[in-house]
């Protein structure tokens, strides 16, 4: 896919938006050639550069416009600000924002005065206080009233040049803020453009691959200028900027040359454009147009622009789902959407030709209810508390049960003209990141001992550092609640290469991995927001049962075991309410463990996952470190750690590992081990003979209860995070999606 995005990147001639035949030429009215950015051949290979993508970024893009639609500077602000709170889920360190400073409602070709840029590391409330005390500060009228603006902003997520203002998001053209850009992903010959740039006399503020953009665009803007007369269009700027960047994007460009005008295009990272549309006069500000296409220039109307739905959806459901090499040109309520035709001409030189395209607006399937936290606190904690109803609507659909016969099946629409292909496969290799790895761990079990084919499990990154031997008759399974995560999809890129059948198992309709796998399951568990996926977990591991179902439902001699699964995934719901009424105990026991340094887990059999989890919970949000421990292994090593002080979980639950796990139980506690016991309800003084702390959950088929097992460690990281003061929704350093390597 990288590749693929890659190629599109290198568009051959210059782009125009209105007669794509004649402006394609190399020569054109609007004075802008290839020629007349005069960065040499040799210039743009002779500076080696890395492509290592380190210096790339997870952030968020957000963008309004209002057009014919009187708005405040205070409200526009506040937009603004909340698009980013929308965004602030997926991980950022620093933000910034810009919208005009003076009205520029009769500026239409003039040069308005530069925009304003607020740029702020820390979190988005650090960045409200600092606009607000520049704006009292400067004496910005907060009620001047705008009947045209168009205002950007940007979460920024360092991984290369620390997160400061000077690295935050608009980058700008230079001290007049000609051109300002938000952007989304990594432009790899950011290098070789800077180095260029130099030589042409810019100078450079930040350390980011962002900033050679807007440079890039003043240049090509002064370039055709040079003239005199400005008839060089914005999108027509944009079109040769982007002939030069190399990478995945997601970009949002405002310039002072082109008031009340934005450009969006994307190549790679996501981006949508949300329309609400207001009926001829906006005496109410409530009547939609219904119409399916976004109607042409004149009407009142307000535009967003967002790399995330999240941010989208309080304000309008229509949307548009901008695709790769499309450029979005919003201008007197208008908005023109220029897509490339990457064909061949006769002489064989490919012809890039930007051709304008009419696309219909899709509806969000997303409900603002998703996006707020109701009566929680914490996105974290909602999500864990409403495991019960994602849990009813993953299984949806999906298991039947009744028909004469009573038989009790699995329907799985995205899997069921696959199967046969799958039960003929080598292996199952599980690939994924994090807790989706887990989730595919707890749910390797059944898939070995219902489909009898070998289940592998793979790290993503892992997988690629090996390059580990992926066959063309494997069954590969790319689990990922974001469907984004970039170790995931390159692992996916390198299955497909080599051949293998690929099945995604996704919480994200349209995401790269349902887009660019050969067909999979949705897990249908609705938004999730924390960082700290949890729901997601549940979900996934229910959906991968329902798959070792699927491939399983051909062999009668296990016939009675998949309906005693069956009836269990469908009391399961009932089993999480039961579960999530230990919330209190599990604050109880979080004080107990608030000061404490470490916390290990030990797990076997389906419950190792439930370690691996319950831990990386516990050091994702509560900052503790924490350990999953496979039991069996225990005497090989972690056992040295056992002392008085330092806290065990072992979960003892039901299943064919119980007695082993009382072995383990009965060594820990001779070696004076703190322990804390999760068993079944009713097992406690079988399990430790009263002399340590249980956990005590309800039973349900013991390949399930992993699902009923995390609930209380959740919990338990839950509010270790909250005793211990930590944010529970954005932990330190970490991104709920992680697009970059
Ligand atoms: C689908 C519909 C659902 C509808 C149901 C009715 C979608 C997204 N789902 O659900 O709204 O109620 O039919 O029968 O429209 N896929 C991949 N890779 C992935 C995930 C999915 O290729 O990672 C493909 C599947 O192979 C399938 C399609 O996406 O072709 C939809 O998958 P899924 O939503 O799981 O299918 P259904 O449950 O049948
Ligand atoms: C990130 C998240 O590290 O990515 C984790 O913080 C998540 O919660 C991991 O498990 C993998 O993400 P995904 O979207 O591929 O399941």
């Amino acid at each position: 896919m990288k590749k693929t995005l890659n190629n599109l990147a290198k568009f051959e001639t210059l782009a125009s938006d209105h007669d794509p035949t004649t402006k394609a030429s190399s020569a054109n009215s609007s004075g802008i050639t290839s020629a007349a950015f005069q960065f040499h051949h040799s210039d743009l290979f002779s500076v080696h550069f890395d492509q290592h993508p380190n210096f790339t970024e997870m952030c968020g893009i957000f963008a309004y416009l209002n057009y014919d639609v009187s708005r405040e500077r205070r409200y526009i602000l506040e937009v603004l600000f909340n698009g980013l709170r929308r965004l602030e889920y997926r991980g950022y360190d620093s933000a910034g924002i810009s919208i005009d400073s003076s009205s520029v409602a009769g500026a239409v070709r003039s040069p308005s005065d530069p925009p304003l840029v607020f740029r702020q590391e820390g979190n988005i409330e650090s960045l409200v206080k600092s606009v607000y005390q520049e704006v009292s500060a400067t004496d910005l009228n907060l009620e001047e009233s705008f009947s045209v603006h168009a205002g950007i902003a940007h979460t920024r997520w360092a991984t290369h040049g620390e997160p400061a203002p000077r690295n935050s998001h608009p980058q700008s053209s230079g001290a007049e803020n000609d051109f300002l850009v938000v952007h989304n992903g990594v432009i790899t010959n950011y290098e070789v453009l800077k180095q260029s740039l130099l030589r042409h006399g810019y100078t450079f503020e930040s350390e980011t691959d962002t900033e050679v953009i807007p440079k890039l665009a003043k240049f090509v803007f002064d370039k055709a200028n040079e003239g005199g007369d400005q008839t060089v269009t914005f999108s027509e700027v944009v079109l040769e900027v982007m002939r030069h960047l190399e990478g995945a994007y997601a970009l949002i460009f405002k310039s002072r040359h082109y008031p009340n005008e934005l450009i969006a295009c994307k190549r790679g990272s996501p981006l949508l454009l949300g329309v609400k549309e207001f009926a001829e006069e906006q005496n109410n500000g409530t009547s939609y147009n219904e119409m399916n296409f976004i109607s042409k220039n004149g009407h009142p109307k307000e535009l967003f622009l967002s790399s995330d739905p999240h941010a989208l959806v309080e304000h309008t459901k229509k949307v548009l789902v901008i695709e790769d090499s499309e450029v979005v040109d919003i201008k007197d309520g208008g908005v023109t959407i220029l897509k490339f035709d990457n064909g061949k001409r006769k002489d064989g030189k490919s012809l890039s030709r930007p051709a304008s395209v009419q696309r219909a607006l899709s509806i969000l399937e997303m409900e603002v209810e998703q996006i707020s936290k109701g009566k929680y606190k914490y996105y974290m904690q909602k999500e864990i508390h409403e495991q019960p109803e994602s849990l009813t609507t993953t299984m949806r659909g999906r298991l039947i049960r009744g028909g004469s016969s009573k038989r009790k099946s699995v329907l799985l629409g995205g899997l069921k003209d696959h199967l046969k292909t799958i039960r003929r496969s080598r292996r199952i290799v599980f690939i994924g990141c994090g807790t989706s790895y887990n989730a595919a761990l707890a749910a390797r079990p059944i898939l070995e001992e219902l489909c009898g084919i070998p289940v592998m499990m793979e790290i993503a990154s892992d997988l690629l550092d090996r390059q580990a031997p992926v066959y063309r008759d494997d069954t590969t399974i790319f689990v990922s609640q974001s469907g984004e995560t970039a170790d995931t999809l390159n692992a996916l890129e390198y299955a497909l290469e080599n051949g293998a059948l690929c099945v995604g198992i996704t919480n994200t309709v349209g995401s790269s991995v349902a887009r660019n796998t050969h067909c999979g399951v949705h897990i249908n568990a609705g938004s999730e927001i924390g960082v700290a996926s949890t729901k997601a977990y549940t979900s996934q591991i229910v959906v991968m049962a329902m798959v070792a179902l699927a491939i399983g439902a051909d062999t009668i001699s296990t016939k009675q075991r998949r309906e005693g699964i069956i009836e269990s995934l469908l009391n399961l719901p009932g089993k999480i309410r039961e579960v999530l009424k230990l919330d209190e105990e599990m604050k109880e026991l979080a004080r107990s463990l608030i000061s404490e340094q470490s916390l290990l887990m030990f797990g076997r059999g389906y419950n190792y996952a439930t370690a691996l989890e319950g831990a990386l919970k516990v050091k994702e949000v509560a900052l503790m470190h924490s350990e999953g421990i496979l039991a069996g292994e225990m005497k090989h090593g972690p056992l040295a750690l056992v002392d008085e002080t330092l806290p065990i979980v072992v979960i003892a639950t039901r299943d064919q590992c119980f007695s082993k796990q009382q072995s383990v139980i009965q060594q820990l506690k001779a070696r004076k081990g703190r322990l804390i016991v999760m068993c079944t309800e009713g097992d406690a003084a079988a399990v430790c003979g009263g002399s340590c702390r249980v956990i005590e959950v309800p039973q349900v088929v013991d390949c399930l209860q992993p699902v009923v097992n995390i609930v209380p460690l959740q919990l338990l990281a839950y509010h270790l995070t909250v005793l211990r003061g930590y944010n529970v929704d954005q932990p330190r350093n970490l991104a709920k999606s992680v697009t970059t390597e």
